[in-house]
């Protein structure tokens, strides 16, 4: 839990899933709670946040036709490698809690898992874009999507198939690194969700309230 180890004094939190399990409502809860305690945070989404950002997740979900997965792949780890640089870096060498709505494990799950990529070039790739940074913690939210988006994006369209492996995707990355990943039944009340993700954050906010 250093910052020694981790190379900055902040701490960067990340939430993975399936669409539509609640991850933004437990963000929102999770950045709510820290301000109250007045820890510094900031919330930040991929693909987004930046101008570089949101213009390809324009193409990346609404545009039709991106054949290549590796294309797929290259384009969410640009908006990645901007977002790290200008937004993600500075924040955590500023001592913030980072809270990223998806990170580097979402290109793992849905390119490499679910169209295919080998894993060692999602990998690489990630490495690249983030220059090594890695989150402190992965919240997980296990689930079905819970409802259907009345305008379905390019990836919301992929069938059932593509969305087990996916979720295979979580379930590997999961097991191979419990020390990062918390595994959370995203079909608990947020309530109770909310209540988990407070008590495993709690030592991490002590120690950077100098605790
Ligand atoms: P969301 O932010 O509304 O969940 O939309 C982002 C979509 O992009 C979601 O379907 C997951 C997908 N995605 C990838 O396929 N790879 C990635 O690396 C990231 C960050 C998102």
């Amino acid at each position: 839990m250093g910052s020694h180890v981790r190379g900055h004094p902040g701490v960067l939190v990340s939430f993975e899933g399936l669409e539509r399990v609640g991850k933004s409502t437990q963000i929102n809860l999770l950045a709510e709670w820290l301000r109250e305690l007045l820890v510094p945070t900031m919330v930040l989404r991929e693909p987004g946040d930046t101008d570089l950002g949101e213009a390809l997740r324009r193409t990346l979900l609404h545009d039709v036709g991106i054949k290549s997965p590796r294309a797929e792949l290259l384009l969410f780890a640009a908006a990645r490698a901007e977002l790290v640089l200008t937004h993600v870096r500075p924040a955590l060498d500023a001592g913030v809690v980072v809270i990223l709505d998806r990170f580097i494990d979402s290109s793992v799950a849905y390119q490499g898992y679910g169209r295919g990529v080998a894993l060692e070039v999602v990998e690489s790739i990630n490495r690249i874009a983030t220059e090594g940074l890695r989150p402190d913690l992965t919240f997980w939210l296990d689930g079905q999507s819970f409802s259907r988006a009345s305008i379905p994006d390019q990836i919301e369209l992929r069938d059932a198939a593509y969305f087990s492996k996916v979720r295979a995707g979580y379930r590997d990355l999961s097991a191979q690194d419990p020390s990062r990943w918390r595994v959370i039944d995203a079909h608990q009340s947020p309530d109770v969700i909310h209540h988990v993700i407070q008590d495993i954050m709690q030592p991490w906010i002590t120690r950077l309230q100098g605790g």
